[in-house]
């Protein structure tokens, strides 16, 4: 039988008037900007410092309206909220680690901060924000002025029309709740830290500024400079000038008429590496704006089953890190926290560090390029994805698209992480992510590209490797636990590999397991107790086995401090902590960490 539905004329209109605001509603959602590049050298204001909050666990906020900042008018009125009277929150920072009532909070907090505006005639204002965990709603004067979705990656607004001479207010509302169609989604093993957990500055440009640049090595080059200079606000095309004064090198160029302009030119540079990480001072220049940057420049490609920096093949000797400053238990995101971390993979004798399983601090990015250790950067496609959700794969391109322009400069960056362990058998998600990496090409076609799979087959002492997305990739990564998930099921110098696409690099993305920094009492060879002999054999088990890995180019332990995650909840010995860390969370060295150490010595 064939049905087929009648409607009214009448019922078809209201259809049709609902479609359009729905479609406009869409077309006009207040989404934040993509930030533009290299905040840290322009002129700015930093809103840093302390902000008024109001806790709003049930998020009743949102219905009174809060960023109104209503008043009582009448003798008669009173207002059932108010931002006087409470308490204070750091900005940037974490808002768990500040307040013992905020300690586990998943929910709604309201920030807000007053500024003095004194913008002259033919000056443009960004609001911009360094990263907001996870959901921000932004206001100014009581007028909301967008979202941002995304707890790890920059995002601006401009407000030069919007904002008033004199006195200003900032509401945003913060959202820390775990998404089901997030990115990443409800589950997963670090601690949820919320707020606005880093820089918030005021951005003033001219009319016409620098937005955007992309300044490196083409790819495969060791002296040939291949990028663009973008402005934004050009009425005409416009002369650009790019300089490295130690190079006494002065390029010049031209916008076209969209504010483009082709960077290409060679030079005798000084390659970046590990042992010499090597930064100049570029300047770019338009005829209205200059904008100085520390650039350095190297080459990283995979030639046959090798990677080559610079020409050579390197071993990539890595640690995992979590942004979390393991002292204060709180998020990191300052130079002196980064200096913590990176310090720390620098004294076990690392040259590169995987920034664990999203977009860390800028600050993190760049101490790490001046310290001469590469860094993996991934984006937060973690485990449990809802590939089917048509909205997943925008949100994954706009934070693809934040982070590759934030960083794209960064030399010290070699590797783009698009996922970590998502199933095979996810609906969608091999579509999903197999574009996500084209998209990832598209926009910077200079770094290698990767996915991290841990659904191989261990069986008879033998790894079977085989995973679609690995076709697509630079790297096999793989994360496995053997050892600890896994135990050993045979020696495990004879360990065999059959991997099917045997012409790729080889990169172990996680190993390792759990023990308490000076429990040694208890028999080592029962995983149970804890002991940091197990650890240790594990370690001494694993770099035996990597030998038996054909085209390995790297490894990398899981992971060098312990550090929070919920849901590690033995309470003898985890207590809320992930035990896997070469280092305690004060820091002291487990007997693990000294066969890693001796491991990378000989490397
Ligand atoms: C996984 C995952 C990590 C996790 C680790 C563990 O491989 O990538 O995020 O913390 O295993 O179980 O400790």
């Amino acid at each position: 039988m064939k049905y087929i539905t009648t409607i009214g004329k009448g019922t078809l209109f209201r259809i049709q008037i609902v479609t359009l605001l729905c479609l406009m509603c869409l077309a006009g959602g207040l989404h934040s900007q993509t930030a533009m590049v290299n905040v840290l050298n322009r002129h700015k204001t930093s809103l840093n410092g302390d902000w008024q909050v109001i806790i709003d666990p049930t998020g009743i906020g949102e219905w009174k309206q809060v960023w109104q900042e209503k008043k009582p008018q009448k003798k008669t009125d009173f207002v059932e909220y108010s931002f006087d009277g409470g308490p204070y929150l750091k900005v940037p920072g974490d808002f768990n680690s500040q307040l013992c009532e905020l300690t586990y909070f998943e929910g709604t907090i309201w920030y807000k901060k007053r500024f003095q505006n004194a913008l002259q005639v033919g000056k443009r204002l960004f609001l911009y924000f360094g990263a907001v965990n996870y959901m921000a709603d932004v206001y100014l004067n009581g007028e909301k002025i967008g979202s941002h979705e995304g707890g790890f990656t920059p995002f601006q607004f401009e407000i030069t029309d919007k904002v008033k001479p004199g006195n200003n207010t900032i509401v945003v509302k913060v959202n820390n709740s775990r998404q089901a169609n997030g990115l990443p989604g409800t589950g997963y093993d670090w601690f949820n830290y919320g707020g606005i957990t880093r820089d918030v500055d005021l951005i003033e440009t001219g009319n016409s500024y620098i937005e955007d640049y992309f300044i490196q090595l083409q790819k495969g080059s060791l002296n040939q400079v291949l990028g663009w200079v973008q402005l934004n606000g050009a009425q005409a095309p416009q002369n650009i000038r790019v300089k490295i004064p130690e190079l006494n090198l002065l390029y010049k160029t031209r916008t076209d008429k969209k504010g483009r302009a082709k960077v290409e030119f060679s030079s005798r540079i000084k390659l970046w590496s590990p042992e010499s990480p090597k930064l100049y001072k570029v300047i770019v220049e338009s005829e209205s704006d200059t904008l100085a940057d520390s650039i350095g420049f190297r080459s990283i490609e995979v030639k046959g089953n090798k990677v080559l920096l610079n020409g050579n093949p390197i071993f990539l000797k890595a640690v995992n890190i979590h942004e979390e400053n393991p002292y204060k238990k709180a998020r990191a995101y300052s130079i002196e926290d980064a200096r913590i971390l990176l310090k720390a993979a620098k004294e076990l004798g690392c040259n590169f560090v995987r920034l664990a399983h999203y977009p860390h601090s800028e600050n993190t990015i760049r101490e790490a390029e001046k310290m001469g250790l590469m860094v993996w950067s991934e984006l937060p496609v973690y485990q449990h994805i809802q590939f089917s959700d048509s909205v997943v794969p925008k949100k994954m391109d706009r934070m693809l698209n934040e982070i590759v322009r934030r960083d794209k400069n960064r030399c010290g960056v070699i590797v783009w992480s698009l996922s970590n362990e998502t199933y095979p058998g996810t609906p969608n998600r091999n579509e999903v992510l197999i574009n996500l990496t084209a998209k990832c090409h598209a926009l910077d076609s200079t770094r290698l590209i990767t996915h991290v799979i841990n659904t191989h087959n261990y069986k008879d002492n033998t790894f079977n490797v085989w995973e679609p997305l690995y076709k697509y990739s630079d790297l096999i990564a793989i994360n496995e636990y053997i050892g600890w998930y896994d135990p050993w099921q045979g020696n495990p110098s004879e360990t065999r590999w059959q991997i099917a696409f045997p012409d790729k690099p080889v990169f172990i993305s996680e190993f390792g397991g759990e023990a308490l920094y000076g429990n040694n009492s208890a028999p080592t060879d029962e995983a149970s107790n804890w002991t940091e002999g197990y650890q240790e054999k594990i370690y001494a088990n694993q770099t035996e086995m990597f030998n038996t890995i054909p085209n390995l180019c790297g490894v990398c332990p899981w992971i060098l401090f312990d550090y929070r995650s919920l849901g590690r909840m033995n309470q003898v010995y985890q207590n809320g902590y992930n035990r896997k860390g070469l280092l305690s969370e004060k820091g002291e060295k487990k007997k693990a960490w000294y066969i890693m150490n001796e491991f990378y010595k000989k490397k």
